[in-house]
């Protein structure tokens, strides 16, 4: 697709982000922003709260939750079946771990690039036997697969890390991944927050065990809720001790005795959803559905390759993977007070990010070159 088309795809999107309005903004590995639809989305959502009280939940709601696990399951090419919602990565993790037997298999590998609460759910467990390998990233960019293969072993249960690093940007060989893992006996279970929405991922051609994503960041659907993806053949075999009402069969029977699982996924869910989130996030993941992930994919690497040469030429270091192919939305372009900088940024009407030693800045399709030049420019100062 020539360039002028993925051109006329931001021109076309943009102006249904008001914030483009009053600012530049190339945060959304952060947060995504908000649509026009996700507000509209929003208000109807409180207007049914408003003229319907609790028979919303029935006549809307819970059938709204059914959509959006629907919605979920299609992007990342699984059955409805497989899905599940959670508040947060966090809860949704803690319920999966609590299903996983650490007995016989008591390891559990991971990287220093990936996201603290991923790790946290495993460092809390070593009392409880569990042994954590975190791998350390050689170039602090990645992880080698052969670093994984090394330790991978008979006694792991699980291998735990991210389709796309949040501090670099960098893409995993997802499929690899569950190959060596699945070839020592180990679950693998990947983090796809910073990938689901810019990048296309299916769950099943990957051959992952677990995937996990959520609303916030580039499906453009707000805070409050996490995606979860079991392959459908684990399922019946896992049994999670974090559980909650809406993970078992006859939710509605409200019999305290008759403790059933729910035969899919959603035995995994902890409670009731954030309703006002399922709205959004409905909104948000129809804009990705007709927008296309393979198009916003093109969109977002070609900016991401602009702003990199801009970042380059105006003389900053930056920390990504060398290979474009494995590089996404995520730019770290090193500096030495990087708060200072997104704080004159934010002066000048940019809003980015940052994290330790780099300012991160994370162009979605609604971005334009002209975002990007804007950005470098204040930050050369
Ligand atoms: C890759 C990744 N995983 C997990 C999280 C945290 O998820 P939660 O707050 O839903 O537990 C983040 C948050 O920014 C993230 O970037």
């Amino acid at each position: 697709m020539p360039d002028s088309e993925l051109y006329e795809l931001t021109e076309r999107y943009r102006p249904e982000f008001p914030i483009f309005r009053l600012a530049t903004y190339l945060n959304s590995c952060s947060l995504g922003a908000l649509s026009g639809r996700s507000r509209a989305a929003l208000m109807e959502f409180a207007d049914l709260w408003d003229r319907r009280g609790a028979s919303a939940w029935y006549e809307r709601w819970l059938g709204a939750c059914d959509e959006l696990r629907g919605a979920f399951a299609r992007l990342v090419g699984a059955d409805a079946s497989e899905t599940a919602l959670a508040p947060s990565i966090s809860a949704a993790l803690s319920s999966i771990v609590s299903a996983i037997d650490f007995g016989v298999r008591p390891k559990v590998v991971t990287t220093d690039l990936d996201f603290p609460t991923v790790i946290y759910q495993f460092l809390a467990r070593r009392d409880l036997g569990v042994e954590v390998m975190v791998l350390r990233s050689p170039d602090g960019v990645s992880v080698p697969l052969e670093s994984f293969a090394e330790a991978l072993d008979e006694r792991t249960a699980l291998v735990a890390t991210s389709h796309v690093y949040f501090t670099t940007g960098a893409i995993q060989d997802v499929a690899g991944l569950a190959r060596l893992a699945h070839e020592q006996g180990a679950l693998c279970l990947i983090d796809a927050y910073q990938s689901t929405g810019q990048l296309p991922v299916d769950a099943r051609e990957l051959g992952v065990d677990f995937l996990l994503s959520g609303a916030l960041k580039w499906l453009l659907g707000g805070a409050g809720l996490a995606y979860v993806y079991v392959r459908g053949r684990l399922i019946e075999g896992l049994k999670p001790t974090a559980v909650s009402w809406f993970g078992v069969e006859n939710q509605f029977g409200f019999d305290p005795n008759a403790f059933e699982l729910r035969g899919d996924a959603r035995r995994f869910e902890l409670g009731t959803p954030a309703v006002p989130t399922v709205y959004t996030a409905l909104a948000g993941l129809e804009l990705v559905e007709e927008i296309g992930v393979e198009r916003i994919r093109r969109r977002v690497s070609s900016l991401t390759e602009h702003l990199l040469e801009r970042a380059v030429a105006a003389g900053f270091a930056v920390r990504g993977a060398a290979d474009p192919e494995e590089r996404s939305g995520i730019v770290m372009i090193e500096h030495r007070e990087p708060a200072a900088a997104v704080q004159r940024l934010m002066d000048a009407g940019v809003i980015v990010d940052h994290r330790p030693g780099a300012v991160r800045i994370s162009p979605h399709f609604y971005n334009t070159t002209e975002d990007s030049e804007k950005a470098i420019r204040i930050l050369v100062g």
